[in-house]
């Protein structure tokens, strides 16, 4: 008896030209899911008006179906379609701060099923700055329901290689838009009534949102019922433990076994068995667009420890920081 096997390989990172673009347009039209790049992260994205469509990413994602999912735009006209959004502030923060790493979370609109919103009265609204995000919201003339393109809890996509990596064998296109830059995701802006609050600190630093509001406030991290899973005690976390330089002692460690995540390369000595450094001119923008490449990459390492400095909480730091405390709270 002769067996004959035919290995059917399927590629699936596709270079974003025009006509890439199309195809990926015409499968979010039909009903299927295709991860993107953005600025921030990758998204899993499709038509945010079809629940069907919509309920592939909960299950490509191992996604708990109470958190609801951001919808990205790349007209403003289609902020008006999914919320209401006529309010002083929201136009002074489109204004400045769209297209980019600012999502708002505002009254929903119909249009938008519950799916999206896992039953909110809320939508979360957002435009990327990243030409093939926004050429494909274009192409599929729908704005596009997305969460991060990774499997749920684990470390976030800033490259299709890294989507490729968690969710490759469950997707079939995945456009590719080179490294993203800013590296962490949105930050996320709740507009109810007049209250402004900050749900998560992402790649629009809060210090930039209180110079146009200066009354925003923080969400307190309560995490029983978050409205966000970026608020969460344990997310975005790699395969291998995580703990912070100042939780480890030396003399337990066995350094070829660890890898360590340096802010700039001037705090320790040792030599571990692999290192990385976010930045070496202290340039908050460069670590965080190095964060999770990074992490990506010390995860790949035959370790047994990731030690991640800690970073002053101030500008982009307040997001890295909030990342690596998720990633280590996994751990403890
Ligand atoms: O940068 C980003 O925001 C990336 C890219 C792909 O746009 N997306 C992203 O999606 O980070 P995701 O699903 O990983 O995080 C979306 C966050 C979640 O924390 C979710 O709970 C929150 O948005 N969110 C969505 N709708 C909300 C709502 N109505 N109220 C409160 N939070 C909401
Ligand atoms: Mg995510």
């Amino acid at each position: 008896m002769s067996f004959i096997c035919i290995f059917v390989i399927k590629i699936m990172i596709y270079n974003s030209d025009k006509h890439n673009i199309t195809l990926a347009a015409e499968a979010i039209k039909n009903g299927d899911v295709v991860a993107f790049p953005t600025e921030t992260v990758y998204g899993l994205g499709a038509d945010c008006t079809n629940p069907i469509a919509v309920s592939k990413i909960f299950e490509v994602k191992n996604r708990p179906s109470f958190n609801p999912l951001i919808v990205h735009v790349s007209k403003f006209s289609q902020l008006e379609e999914v919320s209401f959004a006529e309010n002083e502030n929201v136009k002074k923060l489109i204004n400045k701060f769209w297209p980019g790493p600012l999502t708002l979370v505002l009254p929903k609109k119909n249009i938008i099923p519950d799916i999206v919103t896992s039953g909110h009265p809320t939508v979360a609204v957002r435009m990327p700055n990243h030409p093939v995000a926004l050429k494909l919201i274009d192409a599929a003339g729908v704005p596009i329901a997305a969460p991060s393109a990774n499997s749920f809890g684990f470390l976030s996509p800033t490259s299709a290689e890294h989507v490729a990596k968690q969710l490759g064998n469950k997707i079939s296109i995945i456009l590719d838009g080179g490294q993203s830059d800013v590296g962490v995701e949105s930050t996320i802006i709740e507009l109810i009534n007049n209250r402004v609050t900050i749900l998560r600190p992402g790649g629009l630093p809060i210090e930039e949102i209180r110079k146009i509001i200066p009354s925003v406030d923080v969400e307190q991290k309560d995490t029983l019922a978050p409205k966000a899973p970026g608020m969460l005690l344990q997310h975005y976390a790699p395969k291998i433990e995580l703990k912070f330089l100042d939780e480890v002692n030396f003399n337990d460690l066995d350094i070829n076994k660890v890898g360590y995540l340096s802010f700039n390369g001037n705090k320790v000595e040792q030599k571990f068995k692999v290192t990385r450094v976010l930045t070496k001119t202290n340039n908050l923008r460069e670590a965080a667009a190095n964060l999770f490449k990074y992490l990506h990459e010390l995860e790949n390492e035959n370790i047994q420890l990731i030690i991640a400095d800690r970073i002053a909480e101030t500008g982009l730091g307040i997001a890295i920081m909030d990342r690596l405390t998720k990633a280590a709270n996994r751990y403890r």
